[in-house]
């Protein structure tokens, strides 16, 4: 009896560990993967329901390291390479031996895209294009991006997908894409940007990811770089806990990169969560939910879309003088989202997990980072209009990297979504109430500061790209 309970124990645990996939679990280093349904909310456009409009805030897509992560895969292989005594390495670290950093040209490589980051951009374009049939045949789109090289070239990756269908090519009228570039990370932008943190200098006040992410770090580490040494290797070498956590990284990076993934069997299951809470925690406590100010950041943007969603497709607000396409697509970075998330009050409601603890992992949380801000990671703003007995009403549905997400207390309508009228009050009041306004909040006490998100229906930034 005994034996056979552990014989069931031992299949499912084998089975647990086959279905168990790293790269689901790596947070910011992962490439592109749709998020599992959240709440049992279905994906699906519920039934009798067409998305009329739709806004998307998406990282940029998978890249090289940046500079900084490269000097951490460098530092690893001078230690692989340079031992001063001899070491044998067995089992998962077998290959170290051997391993050599996926970066064969160094001075265009760290921080830009990689093959896979400019295939998950165009694949979001050709996907957007059919779920939605917005654009007809010769159509034309406008896009926002944040200026740094790999989100513009996500941008115009996502523009080549979008206005890949038809004979249209060589044809310089139609089928057009336009991206207009925004100051990317400066503080001179208020909140009428897509790195809008930078505009807020309170923002770096409340960000408290660096002590909670060392607390848990301390706790999972030194513990796996003794296990891997005990188990794998023989000689002198001695990983410690920062080796360990530049392998957990290159978990992702390696797959996204060169299609490497043997860093990813080094860590157990277990241990790929506990590197996973590492990175919620830091964006929890950075650029999400558990800032003060992150969600005062990102609000003026989102109350510029809801107001959007209000107006319906085809309109323009406040004194806007551009009429965004149905799809309003903007680009930024990893950072950004969080805040997103935070202004419009998610993930975040649930008693006894949030805060997140520094020390305990919870597997109750909605927050993951690896829904989230894995490489073109997004969160979706669809308005959905739903035919009704007596015509039809509007709702609004909020998706993180395909899954919905529940508004709190604002659920009732098809698929779990919120009726258009209550979503716009939640964000005008009840959020704005929580996080703030931006200007004095944020303490942004430059003479010139503005309150508002205006990039969208002013045509603010640059037009860089035009061409598909
Ligand atoms: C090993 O050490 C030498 C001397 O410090 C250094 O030049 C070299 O780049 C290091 N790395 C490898 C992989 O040899
Ligand atoms: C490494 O393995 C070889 C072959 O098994 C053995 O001869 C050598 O002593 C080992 N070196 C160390 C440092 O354990
Ligand atoms: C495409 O959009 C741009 C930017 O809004 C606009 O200037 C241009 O006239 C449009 N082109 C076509 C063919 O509609
Ligand atoms: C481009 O499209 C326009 C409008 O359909 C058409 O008049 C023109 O001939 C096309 N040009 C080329 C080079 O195909
Ligand atoms: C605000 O003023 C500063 C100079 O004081 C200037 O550099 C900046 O561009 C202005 N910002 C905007 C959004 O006009
Ligand atoms: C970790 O969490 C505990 C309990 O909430 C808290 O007392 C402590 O200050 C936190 N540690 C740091 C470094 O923030
Ligand atoms: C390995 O490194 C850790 C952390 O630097 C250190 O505490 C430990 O003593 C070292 N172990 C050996 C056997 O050198
Ligand atoms: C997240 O929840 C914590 C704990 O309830 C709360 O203090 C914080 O204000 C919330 N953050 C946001 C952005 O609503
Ligand atoms: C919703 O869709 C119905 C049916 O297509 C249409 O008649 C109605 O005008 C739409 N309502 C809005 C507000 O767009
Ligand atoms: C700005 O941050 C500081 C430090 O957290 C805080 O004392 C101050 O009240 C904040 N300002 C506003 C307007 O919230
Ligand atoms: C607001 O910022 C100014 C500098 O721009 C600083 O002197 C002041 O202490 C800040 N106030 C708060 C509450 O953080
Ligand atoms: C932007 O940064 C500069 C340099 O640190 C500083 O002098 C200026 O006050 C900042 N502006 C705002 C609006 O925070």
């Amino acid at each position: 009896m005994r034996a056979a309970l552990l014989s069931a124990v031992w299949l499912s645990t084998l089975a647990l560990a086959r279905a168990f996939n790293p790269l689901h679990h790596s947070g910011p280093a992962a490439p592109y993967f749709d998020a599992p349904s959240q709440a049992g909310i279905p994906k699906e456009i519920p039934e009798g329901c067409v998305v009329d409009q739709a806004a998307y805030v998406v990282r940029h897509g998978a890249r090289y390291p940046e500079p900084g992560s490269y000097t951490g895969w460098v530092t690893l292989y001078n230690k692989l390479q340079n031992s001063s005594t001899p070491y044998n390495v067995t089992g998962p670290l077998a290959f170290l031996k051997t391993w050599v950093p996926p970066v064969d040209d160094p001075a265009h490589m760290p921080l830009y895209l990689s093959g896979v980051g400019a295939l998950e951009s165009f694949q979001l374009g050709v996907q957007l294009r059919n779920k939605y049939k917005f654009t007809p045949g010769g159509g034309n789109l406008t896009v926002w991006s944040a200026a740094q090289e790999r989100v513009l070239a996500t941008a115009a990756n996502f523009l080549r997908g979008y206005l890949a269908q038809g004979s249209y090519v060589n044809n310089a009228t139609l089928n057009r894409g336009a991206i207009v570039s925004m100051p990317d990370s400066v503080n001179w932008t208020s909140a009428d940007s897509l790195t809008f943190t930078n505009g807020c200098p309170n923002y770096s006040n409340g960000d408290q990811s660096g002590p909670m992410k060392a607390v848990w770090s301390n706790l999972w580490q030194p513990r796996v770089a003794a296990r891997l040494n005990s188990l794998y290797v023989q000689g002198e070498l001695n990983f410690t806990a920062s080796d360990v956590s530049v392998m957990g990284d290159l978990c992702g990076f390696s797959a996204e990169v060169d299609g490497d993934t043997r860093f990813c069997d080094i860590l157990t299951p277990d241990e790929w969560l506990d590197y996973e809470y590492g990175n919620d925690l830091n964006y929890y406590y950075g650029s999400g939910p558990g800032n003060p100010y992150a969600g005062t950041s990102a609000w003026p943007l989102v109350k510029a879309i809801t107001d959007l969603l209000v107006a319906g497709p085809g309109k323009t607000t406040g004194a806007g003088t551009f009429t965004p396409a149905p799809l309003i697509m903007s680009f930024t970075h990893d950072n950004d989202l969080p805040p997103v998330i935070a202004a419009l009050g998610l993930w975040n409601s649930t008693l006894g997990v949030y805060p997140l603890s520094n020390s305990t992992r919870s597997a109750d949380r909605d927050f993951r980072s690896s829904y989230l801000v894995s490489f073109r990671g997004y969160v979706a703003l669809e308005r959905l209009n739903c035919t009704t007995p007596s015509g039809s009403s509007q709702y609004v549905r909020v998706q993180a990297n395909s899954a919905p997400i529940p508004i709190p207390g604002c659920v009732s309508g098809p698929g779990s979504s919120c009726p258009l009228a209550q979503f716009a009050q939640y964000v005008s009041q009840d959020r704005l109430q929580h996080v703030g306004e931006f200007v004095s909040t944020c303490n942004n006490t430059a003479a010139n500061a503005t309150q508002g998100a205006t990039l969208i229906t002013l045509g603010v930034g640059d037009l860089v790209g035009e061409g598909s």
